[in-house]
């Protein structure tokens, strides 16, 4: 998995030493990394829903590392922006971060990031206590949906939205099904025998 997850990094540097970036690699770095984010995301979105229906209990190992990857590739898209875009100009990128609602959002999702990835580590989750810990880490919920949110925004200047809705759909799925464990394993479907069903085969 580790392998697999260096693969768009090294696509994205073969590109730049290739030249293969077309007529505006800046635009196209921020995008490609921006897409890369998006992706990782919903890899780690993912695990829990396939481990648990297909019964794999060492996917669980897949999502610290997962959950790292999903920083890295935020912190490249920002660098990307922050450099190739705006000339690592601080007052100019504070003056975008602030006019431009989407890139704020896009902002916003990356500081949660940032605490989701400043305390993943064994000794954090101790000092914590595993249920405060869990309590935190639910907020990456909210960054796949800020995700979303700041790629409609981006794509609506273009009335381009297919993508969009192609992740919305992969992310609603995978809430979804979070959504509906919760209601089952609490009870609260009692009353539905249909989706007391479909949880059997689910969960
Ligand atoms: C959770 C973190 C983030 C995710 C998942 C994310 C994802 C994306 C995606 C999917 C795109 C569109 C790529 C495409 O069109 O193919 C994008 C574009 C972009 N994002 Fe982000 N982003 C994040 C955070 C940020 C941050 C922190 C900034 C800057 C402060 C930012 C600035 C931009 C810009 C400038 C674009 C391109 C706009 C354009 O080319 O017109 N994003 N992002």
């Amino acid at each position: 998995m580790f392998a697999a997850m260096l693969v768009p990094l090294i696509m994205l540097v073969w590109a730049v030493v290739f030249d293969q970036l077309g007529a505006n690699p800046a635009q196209a770095l921020v995008r490609r990394t921006g897409d890369w984010t998006l992706r990782a995301l919903c890899l780690l979105l993912a695990v829990t829903p396939v481990r648990v229906t297909l019964q794999l209990t060492a996917l669980a190992r897949w999502r610290r590392m997962l959950g790292l990857f999903v920083y890295f590739y935020a912190s490249l898209h920002l660098l990307s922006y922050g450099w190739f875009d705006m000339g690592f100009e601080l007052t100019d990128i504070t003056h975008d971060i602030a006019k431009r609602p989407f890139i704020l959002v896009g902002f916003t999702g990356f500081i949660l990031l940032s605490a989701l990835a400043l305390t993943s580590s064994n000794r954090v989750v101790r000092a914590m206590g595993g249920k405060n810990w869990q309590r935190l880490h639910r907020t990456v919920y909210a960054v796949a949906e800020l995700a979303l949110l700041h790629f409609f925004w981006m794509r609506a200047g273009k009335n381009d939205f297919t993508q969009v809705w192609i992740y919305t759909a992969i992310i609603g799925l995978l809430l979804g099904w979070r959504i509906l464990r919760y209601l089952i394993s609490s009870n609260k479907l009692a009353a539905s025998p249909f989706l007391q069903r479909v949880g059997s085969y689910l969960f």
